[in-house]
């Protein structure tokens, strides 16, 4: 006589809407999947009522999972982020718990290296100024003087953390016959050998730098690691590009510089307070603003949404996600069930 087993119906949340193909898996997987109606992030007092009784979340950079969401998803074995970087979950605390964090890596590394690359030569050859006054009417035919940028090619180019996303900002800059230096903890060999790239002392690359880089996570460590003193070794003529996360730059101390025009410019992806600015931000002329639009092609999304809820499936269903943060949490879970 066959054995009935009893399978229990997952309970699954999606904190936002994300592209269709990673909802699909996850409803061919589980038969249902409850997902905020909303465009919109979640309210602190939505995001922890929705939380409770799940199997597992998929949630977005955007939502601060902490000890107190983490403790209204009691019972929950995973969150899968929908984002490479996870300085949004306190991870130790959900390892604590036993809870399984994942994240979207190497799907949005060229995306993000293209938009960085966007940024830099939009902010150099002054883009989104030219678009705004031949918008506004006032181009009355070509200039010498009209819009002067600086140049790109031959300059050099300082990379702020060489991992996957650092790395390909620098191999894109080839065609540009740039001068590649590089801070990391590691010797990163590749870069080494393709471009002739140096690892120098982070100092040195501020002084030396003609377009800086950032593509460090954000940690206690990188937490302003750009503040008014790192802010006034850049040469007066340099430009900073910011698309790791808003906090490694300490904004009030980059408005100062801009406004002193200690440096020639800055282009942004992310914000220390996103998404607000810091005041004076948005009124300066030597600045480009995108909002946080790294990884935003249709392709990279539906990779990440893919990624985020296959890592959700695999850590619902007792395997090992991919792409897991904290396998240390997979023996506390085992050690709990133990015991
Ligand atoms: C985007 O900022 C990401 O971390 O994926």
């Amino acid at each position: 006589m066959p054995v009935a087993v009893k399978v229990t119906p997952k309970s699954i949340y999606v904190t936002r809407m994300i592209p269709q193909a990673g909802l699909d898996i996850l409803i061919k997987t589980f038969g249902q999947v409850d997902v905020n109606p909303k465009d919109e992030v979640l309210a602190r007092e939505e995001l922890l009522t929705a939380v409770k009784g799940r199997d597992g979340v998929l949630c977005l950079l955007t939502d601060t999972i902490d000890a107190e969401v983490l403790d209204a998803a009691k019972g929950c074995k995973v969150f899968a982020n929908f984002a490479v970087g996870y300085d949004n979950i306190d991870v130790p605390e959900a390892t604590r718990r036993g809870i399984i964090v994942t994240n979207t890596p190497g799907v949005l590394t060229d995306a993000t290296a293209d938009l960085t690359w966007a940024l830099l030569l939009s902010v150099a050859r002054r883009i989104p100024e030219g678009d705004r006054f031949t918008r506004s009417g006032n181009f009355k035919g070509w200039g010498p003087l009209l819009l002067l940028g600086l140049d790109v090619a031959g300059k050099t180019l300082g990379i702020v953390g060489a991992g996957r996303i650092g790395t390909a900002v620098a191999l894109r800059s080839s065609g540009f016959r740039m001068k590649v230096l590089y801070t990391d903890f590691d010797k990163n060999d590749g870069l080494e050998r393709k471009l002739a790239a140096k690892r120098v002392p982070f100092e040195q690359l501020l002084r030396e730098s003609d377009f800086i880089s950032l593509h460090v996570p954000l940690s206690q460590e990188t937490h302003h690691m750009i503040g008014q003193e790192q802010l006034r070794m850049m040469k007066p003529g340099a430009f900073l590009i910011n698309t790791s996360r808003g906090p490694v730059v300490d904004e009030e101390a980059l408005v100062r510089a801009l406004k002193e025009k200690r440096i020639a410019g800055v282009a942004l992806d992310v914000y220390e307070n996103e998404p607000r600015l810091s005041p004076g931000l948005a009124e300066l002329e030597n600045v480009v603003l995108a909002p946080h639009l790294g990884s935003a092609t249709v392709q990279t999304r539906t990779k990440m949404a893919v990624m985020a809820a296959e890592n959700l499936i695999a850590a619902v269903t007792g395997k090992t996600p991919a792409n897991i943060v904290n396998p240390e949490a997979m023996k506390r879970a085992t050690r709990k069930t133990a015991s």
